[in-house]
């Protein structure tokens, strides 16, 4: 038995990159899919129905079972026609993945609002949208999962992505949010944070050899390698597998650390804010953290 047989699950943004790969390895492990993308450009402008089609041909040309949807995730009418696809199609929903995205980079001084929000409209609130869209479902069925794609952007830090890194690091916390308030009704949810190259990667620039360097490194990390861990966590074998973010880069696999108290300092007559100065500081600015971006803690060669 396939490890999806009989379910089906949405991809959003799976006209390419990684969730083309996600849907593709989902369907070979027998589930149907919802095969959605807008197909519009890295900065979200424009649409196509083509990328989604030709996915939904990929999968059939192989024997699977596979519907297209060129719903936007970014509009709350749309998410619910995408999940309204699912259960025209196939009858049932089991696992949203949240993979759809765009990129607006620009340092924070010169970020437009329309900049900030058309990034925060895709990733956060369109997972928010598609993953509320299946909740009545994933309720009465008492089964179901999310899986939702976050980045080291978020978790760590980069130039020019504080639309991107606020929407990333948000979505952590609608995930944990899902995992928290839909155990009762055994659905689970997970982040991944993934490294590959991919068009929305070839957006990064690359003037000087420095960066050329690194270009070469993120283009050996393959779209594909991030598939078997989308699988894994959608398949009934992740059960009690929830509110965890992985990482994945080529063959390398994170579980990311969760916010907790680092250190505390206590004093009995309260505080002031120069005995902060004298006190509280001292004691826990050994353990701050420096001002790094995912290349300073990713810092090894892809494995
Ligand atoms: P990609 O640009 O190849 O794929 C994103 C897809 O989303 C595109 O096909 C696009 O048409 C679609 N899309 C955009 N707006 C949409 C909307 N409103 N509704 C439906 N579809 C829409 O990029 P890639 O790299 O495959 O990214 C997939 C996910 O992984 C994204 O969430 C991205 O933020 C995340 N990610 C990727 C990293 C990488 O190294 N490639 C690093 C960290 C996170």
């Amino acid at each position: 038995m396939k490890l999806l047989e009989g379910k089906v699950v949405i991809v959003t943004g799976a006209g390419g990159g990684i969730g083309r790969d996600f849907a593709l390895a989902m369907a070979a492990e027998g589930a149907k899919v919802v095969v959605n993308d807008l197909g519009s450009s890295v900065a979200g402008e424009g649409k196509d129905a083509g990328p989604a089609q030709k996915v939904v041909e990929e999968i059939k040309a192989k024997g699977g079972a596979a519907v297209a949807s060129t719903d936007s995730v970014a509009d709350w009418e749309a998410a619910n026609r995408i999940v309204k696809t699912a259960l025209d199609a196939f009858g049932r929903v089991d696992c949203v993945v949240n993979n759809a995205g765009i990129l607006r980079d620009r340092f924070f001084f010169n970020m437009s609002v329309e900049e900030w929000r058309s990034v925060i409209d895709v990733h956060l609130n369109g997972s928010f949208y598609v993953a509320r869209a299946a909740a009545p479902y994933f309720k009465s069925q008492n089964s179901g999962c999310y899986v939702n794609m976050t980045s080291t952007s978020g978790l760590i830090g980069n130039f020019g992505q504080a639309n991107y890194a606020a929407a990333k690091l948000g979505i952590i916390g609608l995930s944990k949010s899902m995992a928290l308030d839909m155990a009762k009704y055994h659905v689970r949810s997970n982040c991944i944070a993934p490294f590959a190259w991919s068009r929305m990667i070839g957006t990064i620039p690359s003037d000087t050899p420095e960066q050329q360097a690194r270009l070469e490194k993120i283009k050996r990390m393959d779209t594909a390698k991030i598939a078997p861990l989308a699988v894994y966590l959608a398949s009934d074998l992740a059960e009690g597998v929830t509110g965890q973010i992985f990482g994945v880069r080529a063959n390398e696999i994170f579980l990311f650390s969760q916010n907790r108290p680092l250190r505390s300092v206590h004093r009995a007559g309260g505080w002031t804010p120069e005995a902060i100065a004298e006190q509280a500081i001292p004691a826990m600015r050994a353990h701050f953290y420096p001002l790094d971006r995912s290349q300073d803690v990713f810092s090894w060669d892809p494995i």
